[in-house]
């Protein structure tokens, strides 16, 4: 491993500001994205090629983000690719049912408990339709969510999701049901319940409330947007147990664990097996594909007694890509390789920060994984506000002057790919880290 801390000169970024300069005229804030929304340092991208990244000022970068979790296997890679585009000669859209989703459906079902699925183009409408379908199932309007997960950006998910101010969301014993931003109906907003993540008292407590409305728990095994916080032991089995025990449906919301964790996701890495789940990112290596399944009685409430439709639901890129991707992931050792380049990483990164004797914790799964400075594993999102994330986020912006991509928001994990194994990838990751801490630790010191 390199050791080398030496300050490269910050990135380029003259045409980046023009780009800049001309996307915020048209597109709000200079994205299709709040969450890339970032002012004056928004990036705009050219092109990536397995585990690297290039800006548009041809600025080189590990790519640790590899777009917010689908590139399992490394962008631009050629099976997948290849593949779709052949597909994609037949035609794209034409709102009747090709062989491609279906085979795109049964491999869903082949790798996870699901017994049926329905394609869908984002995870925001996977967890819509999910929660939709337990209201449908049970007759109840509600649905439980835990603070700080994010289920994407319809008016349901968007309850108590990721202040930066955690005492906005309450009273822990009895959380404020927090709308994120204008817009959403508070008859909407009545409907989820909050609850801290890992604490089976207060879920208990509000089961023991309103429980005879509550359609079900919603719930992504780890908290994947608070560096994937881990579920405690027992934890997601008390929750199995507690929606058993009041007659409501667990959903999985697998969007980013799907296919990633394990062939079976979080359920299978777990030993828990929901109602329903919802995935996307991994299952499309980038592409738009993404999916709500479960149990069968509960399924077969579609077509007859619950909507959902899309014009681009199950479209050909889509289907083709999570045929191909999700077959790679059957039949080779993608995940495997995943966890040791995740492991790789780790075990350089542990040394570095153990010489300048700062307290740490590794966060999630070696797939999908952050790094927290703390004494002790933070047990759910109010947890995360009481590490050092000024400390990390100084560390992820380092990086980038340093030729590595993660996040620059502590509460995002750093993502693996197959393709991170090539050639000193690993290195380059562990050494823009090295010198970024370095940095950010000095410049605290001098403040
Ligand atoms: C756990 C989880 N659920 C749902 C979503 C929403 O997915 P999409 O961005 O495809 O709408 C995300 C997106 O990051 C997510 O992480």
């Amino acid at each position: 491993m390199t050791t080398e801390t030496v300050a490269d000169a910050p990135p380029a970024r003259s045409r980046q500001m023009e780009m800049y300069g001309r996307a915020k005229q048209r597109l709000p804030g200079g994205t299709d994205s709040n969450f890339r929304a970032w002012g004056e340092d928004t990036i705009y991208v050219d092109r990536g090629l397995g585990g690297l990244v290039w800006d548009l000022d041809g600025n080189e970068f590990v790519d640790l983000r590899m777009g917010y979790g689908p590139v399992i296997l490394g962008h631009g890679d050629a099976r997948v690719d290849d593949h779709v585009a052949d597909r994609m000669r037949r035609g794209v859209s034409f709102s009747l049912t090709s062989e491609d989703e279906v085979t795109a459906v049964e491999l869903i079902c082949e790798l996870t408990f699901c017994d049926m699925a329905r394609l869908t183009v984002s995870g925001t409408e996977a967890t819509m339709h999910a929660m939709r379908l337990a209201r449908g199932f049970t007759g109840r309007d509600k649905v439980v969510k835990f603070e700080g997960q994010y289920h994407g950006v319809h008016d349901y998910a968007l309850i108590s999701v990721l202040p930066t101010d955690v005492t906005e969301l309450g009273d822990r014993d009895d959380p404020v049901r927090l709308a994120w931003g204008r817009g959403i109906p508070r008859a909407i907003t009545e409907t989820v319940i909050p609850c801290p993540f890992n604490d089976l008292d207060t879920l208990r407590r509000i089961f023991e409330r309103e429980g005879e409305e509550i359609a079900a728990v919603i719930i992504e095994p780890l908290l994947g947007n608070a560096q994937g916080i881990l579920p405690r032991e027992g934890f997601l089995d008390g929750v199995r147990r507690m929606t058993q025990e009041f007659g409501a449906l667990l959903i999985f919301d697998e969007v980013k664990t799907g296919f990633r964790l394990a062939r079976g996701g979080a359920a299978e890495l777990f030993g828990i097996t929901p109602d329903l789940a919802t995935y996307a990112k991994a299952m499309g290596n980038g592409y738009p594909a993404a999916a709500f399944g479960g149990r069968a009685d509960v399924m077969n409430l579609l077509p007859e007694h619950v909507s959902h439709g899309g014009t681009y639901a199950g479209n050909r890129v889509a289907a083709a890509a999570a045929t191909k991707v999700l077959s790679i992931i059957r039949d080779t050792d993608v995940l495997e390789s995943l966890s040791r380049t995740g492991r790789r990483i780790q075990d350089g990164l542990a040394p570095v920060v153990e010489r300048h004797g700062l307290p740490y914790v590794f966060t999630g799964h070696p797939a999908m994984f952050g790094i927290m400075f703390a004494e002790q594993l933070p047990a759910d999102y109010r947890g995360w506000a009481e590490t050092d994330h000024d400390l990390y986020d100084a560390v992820a912006v380092g990086m980038m002057s340093r030729g590595a991509m993660p996040e620059p928001d502590s509460r995002e994990p750093w993502f693996m790919c197959e393709a991170h194994a090539e050639g000193d990838l690993v290195d380059r990751a562990i050494s823009a880290f090295e010198g970024a801490l370095a940095d950010a630790l000095e410049a605290s010191a001098r403040s």
